[in-house]
């Protein structure tokens, strides 16, 4: 297995999600943001697991990340815009056989979903689902990430490899 955990991150949260996923998928995988996942790297990958936050109720859109690089409010935390949103890397991606999962970080209570949207993307795109949607939250809009989340990341990547060898689940 070659895996390649691919985020978006203007906060920090879901790149800390994607490296505990990664880790706990073990040597064979890699976190990395949208811009290091290039077409080369992504040729190599038998699975790709990708995540990004919810803004404005939905994976972020080109709109949603314009607006936060202009708001003055988020001064205090400084958004990082430099790697391109993950609904862009989605459209470019080609379309390849491998396994694929979608994530999300997200306060609870908010209607709307990123790891639904990225999962169909990379159904669309010909990968085929090795495990449900799985949602990360925050305990505020610009985080820390609640308690426990990066455990459960670690342990959330455990098992997409067991899921992925057709090994039981233990
Ligand atoms: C401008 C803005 C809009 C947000 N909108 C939502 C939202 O609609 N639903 C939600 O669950 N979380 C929302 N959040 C919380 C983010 O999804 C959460 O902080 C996420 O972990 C950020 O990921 P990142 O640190 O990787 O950028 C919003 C945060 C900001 C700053």
């Amino acid at each position: 297995m070659n895996a390649i955990v691919v985020y978006e991150s203007v906060w920090g949260n879901t790149a800390a999600v994607a490296r505990a996923i990664a880790e706990g998928m073990g040597p064979d995988a890699r976190a990395m943001s949208t811009a290091e996942a290039t077409p080369d790297v992504v040729a190599e990958a038998t699975m790709i697991v990708a995540g990004a936050p919810i803004f404005g109720f939905q994976l972020p859109t080109e709109g949603s990340r314009k607006q936060i690089g202009a708001d003055p409010k988020h001064t205090g935390h400084p958004p990082d815009l430099s790697h391109p949103s993950m609904r862009s890397w989605l459209e470019r991606l080609p379309a390849g056989h491998g396994l694929g999962a979608g994530f999300e970080t997200r306060i609870w209570w908010s209607p709307g979903s990123s790891a639904k949207k990225i999962a169909k993307l990379l159904g669309e795109a010909g990968y085929q689902r090795v495990a449900e949607p799985e949602r990360f939250i925050v305990e505020g809009t610009y985080g820390p990430l609640k308690e426990g989340e990066l455990e459960r990341a670690r342990t959330w990547g455990q098992t997409l490899v067991r899921k992925a060898s057709g090994a039981p689940l233990g």
